[in-house]
């Protein structure tokens, strides 16, 4: 284990875009390991009494990354279980500053397998408008980022939710831990 890695904190950490299947394949890989799940949508939403929707609507997306950075830095210090990430929670540097030396998981997805996945983006206010094309756009802009910061990418396309969870569960204590 590197000097600075960090021994506590969630055993794996799901990132990607919309409709990379972060939460059902965090839910199965919870399970599998007989974990708590937390999703930072559903933490914001929690904390805050309003739908991610809302607060978008409402609030501004301002007001939304900054209650979704304040809940994903809570979650990397008191969740042990699983955690996903909303798709553009890692647009935000002290995120991305306090996910260095974390089980970082890059859930990798195409835009036809995307488009699939979120269907006609009900619930999420960065897809109003033509899905297909923001849906790109976001690919695009974000694919760098979440490469940048994974210790293991996991290929999501044609796939089902279970064998991308089963993979993540067989990097534990291999790739993703690092023994001290
Ligand atoms: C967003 C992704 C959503 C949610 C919000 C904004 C984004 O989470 O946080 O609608 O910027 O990509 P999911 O990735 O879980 O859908």
């Amino acid at each position: 284990m590197t000097s600075d890695a960090v021994v506590s904190g969630p055993r794996a950490i799901l990132i990607g875009t919309m409709g990379a299947g972060k939460t059902t394949a965090g839910r199965l890989l919870a399970a599998r390991l007989g974990v708590d799940f937390l999703d930072s949508d559903e933490l914001v939403e929690e904390r805050s009494g309003k739908t991610v929707q809302d607060i978008f609507v409402e609030d501004g997306e301002a007001t939304f990354r900054g209650l979704e950075r304040d809940a994903v830095a809570w979650a990397l210090e008191h969740h042990a279980g699983v955690l996903s990430l909303g798709g553009g929670a890692v647009l935000d540097p002290t995120t991305r500053t306090l996910l260095e030396g974390r089980p970082v998981v890059f859930l990798r997805v195409g835009l036809a397998d995307a488009v699939k996945r979120v269907g006609l983006g009900t619930g999420r206010p960065l897809l109003l408008g033509n899905v297909r094309s923001r849906v790109k756009q976001l690919l695009d802009e974000r694919a760098p980022i979440y490469e940048g910061l994974a210790r293991l990418t996991v290929e999501t396309d044609g796939r089902e939710p279970e064998e991308i969870a089963d993979d993540i569960a067989d990097e534990l204590g291999t790739s993703l831990e690092e023994s001290p």
